[in-house]
């Protein structure tokens, strides 16, 4: 892992990190089979079979559209006895076309494994396994620097540190850890965006004191947007970021003058019935590179 001192983000302009002109590929999965059906976080907790499958339908498909609006969207079935499958984040980590493919933590999760493999190899990934020894789970705990200078792990509650090896040999990236020491905030999607404009959101008391350092050093003051715990337990650092635009759940008045602030479009979706999994906006999407081969969207 990478302990060497880290570089701060390059000061280029907005357009240079992402331009608008490219438009990403994510992957989503219809919520038909959706459920709160067990309990492996502190989310899920008393609403075990508590969300409603019509209310969550129409909540996917307001956040399936405004993703539309920036993104080609290519779907994956839903299947039976894995109903957190909408969670996509999980599915893995995709980057130049290799997927290292998540590997659960928890049991009631395994089962998804099967069918994110199927869909890659068809879409023309190449898959990397990660070791059950070793629990990775996706895009919901790793996430690339803007400028692409390294990837954030996250580890805690669900990744495995170890994990991370296998991370930095697939794409012989920098790999950064991040330690998630607060159990609501159990991936580091939940906690932790790189946006578009090389600044980031966070929510600084879901991390360890090293971790937080981590973060600050790659980050100036100005290109930090540290939440509180009002807008982080709303899922604020839960957002897709694709050029200009920020899709997330609703958030304070404050929070979304301070994004606008920044030159950015804010749509806020309302995605309280998959809160009650534990997820937002971003863990219901995962970002690909174009896939080789036609998939259904
Ligand atoms: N119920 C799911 C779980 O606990 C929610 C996953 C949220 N995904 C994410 N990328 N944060 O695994």
């Amino acid at each position: 892992m990478s302990t060497q001192p880290i570089q701060r983000a390059t000061e280029v302009p907005f357009s240079r990190y992402e331009p608008e002109a490219v438009r990403p590929t994510c992957l989503m999965c219809s919520p038909r089979l959706y459920d709160v059906n067990y309990v492996i976080n502190p989310w899920m907790a008393g609403n075990v079979h508590g969300s409603s499958r019509a209310r969550a339908a129409e909540q996917w498909q307001c956040l399936y559209d405004a993703v539309s609006s920036v993104a080609e969207v290519v779907l994956v079935e839903p299947q039976p006895g894995s109903p957190d499958m909408v969670f996509t984040a999980n599915a893995g980590l995709e980057r130049n076309g290799i997927v290292a493919l998540s590997s659960f933590f928890h049991p009631e999760r395994q089962g998804e494994e099967r069918h994110f493999r199927r869909w890659f190899l068809q879409a023309g990934y190449t898959v990397i396994d990660i070791p059950r020894s070793t629990p990775f789970e996706g895009e919901g705990d790793a996430l690339f620097a803007i400028d692409g200078s390294r990837l954030w792990a996250g580890h805690g509650p669900r990744t495995t540190a170890a994990s991370h090896r296998a991370l930095r040999e697939a794409w012989r990236v920098d790999v950064t850890p991040l330690h998630l020491i607060d159990p609501r905030f159990y991936h580091l999607d939940t906690c932790f965006a790189p946006l578009a404009d090389g600044s980031a959101m966070y929510f600084p008391e879901a991390f360890d004191r090293v971790s937080v350092e981590r973060i600050e050093a790659f980050y100036q003051a100005d290109k930090r947007i540290a939440l509180a715990e009002e807008d982080a337990v709303r899922f604020a650092a839960n957002a897709i970021s694709v050029g200009s635009t920020i899709i997330l759940n609703e958030i304070s008045r404050e929070l979304k003058r301070r994004l606008e602030a920044r030159g950015f479009r804010v749509i806020e979706v309302q995605l309280g019935e998959f809160l009650k999994a534990g997820g937002a906006a971003k863990c219901l999407v995962m970002r690909l590179s174009k896939p080789r081969v036609g998939v259904r969207n």
